[in-house]
């Protein structure tokens, strides 16, 4: 009997269907300006994540169970998957984790590797009350919770999970690691504290290395400023203030 197969959204469309954030449906020019990768090759990464659609449900529970229906902090995690598939780094290291979004699509793309580690640096900031409050940031971590409570059990082992502020624990980090070939800025959206954390791991960058920061509508020209200075240019996620950089040779 002929099998009728469920029309996607796109690529990766079972995958963001199954997370529910439609914010998350990927940007494939802005995944091919900061992989410098071939349309094929992104095809074929982003095509894997149909098949993690589970694990999809298993985030949006997870954020439905504590209170945060249709949350999902980081508009860019499958190409926060894809970016790892395609650059293949030994180190990811991220500051800003909150439920976990964005940690779980990268070490989701680790552990499809095979190899390479999650290094993520948060400071909680805990929820004031039992209930969510409108004017709460979403953020906040809900009662009886702990930074990146949206993580699946499965996708844990191995990751690198420090917990303080970034000030502090990101230096000493950084000196631990032989390079860093992806850097995801989702902490604090200061241009003074982003400043910092490029010029931290800076010196570690690998070649190629991919280096994200988002929210920077609050961070003024501390982005371009550091891109500037590298050489390379800013590349927007479409109209949102998500952006990035591929250092290359
Ligand atoms: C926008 S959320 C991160 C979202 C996350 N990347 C995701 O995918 O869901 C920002 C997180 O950074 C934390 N944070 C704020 N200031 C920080 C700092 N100075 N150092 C480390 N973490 C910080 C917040 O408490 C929060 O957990």
């Amino acid at each position: 009997m002929p099998t009728t197969r469920r029309r996607t959204t796109g690529p990766a469309g079972h995958a963001y269907r199954a997370l529910g954030d439609p914010r998350a449906r990927p940007n494939l020019r802005w995944l091919r300006e900061l992989s410098g990768a071939d349309p094929g090759a992104i095809a074929s990464v982003l095509s894997e994540l149909d098949g993690f659609a589970a694990v999809e449900a298993e985030i949006r529970r997870r954020h439905r169970e504590g209170g945060r229906a249709h949350y999902a902090q980081f508009r860019a995690p499958f190409e926060a998957y894809a970016l790892v598939r395609l650059l293949r780094p030994d180190h990811v290291v991220e500051t800003g984790v909150s439920s976990g979004v964005s940690s779980a699509h990268f070490l989701l793309a680790l552990r499809q590797n095979g190899g390479g580690t999650l290094h993520s640096v948060d400071r909680p900031l805990p929820q004031r009350g039992a209930k969510f409050r409108p004017n709460e940031s979403p953020v906040a971590l809900p009662p009886g919770r702990e930074t990146g409570w949206a993580v699946p059990e499965e996708l844990r082992r191995g990751w690198d999970l420090r917990i303080g502020a970034s000030e502090e624990v990101l230096p000493e980090l950084v000196r631990e690691l032989p390079s860093i070939g992806i850097f995801l800025h989702d902490s604090r959206h200061t241009p003074r504290h982003l400043t910092f954390e490029l010029e931290t791991v800076h010196p570690r960058l690998a070649v190629p290395a991919v280096v994200l920061a988002d929210n920077t509508v609050w961070t003024g020209q501390a982005f371009p400023r550091f891109a500037r200075a590298l050489g390379w240019p800013v590349r927007r996620r479409g109209r949102s203030d998500l952006v990035g950089l591929l250092r290359s040779l």
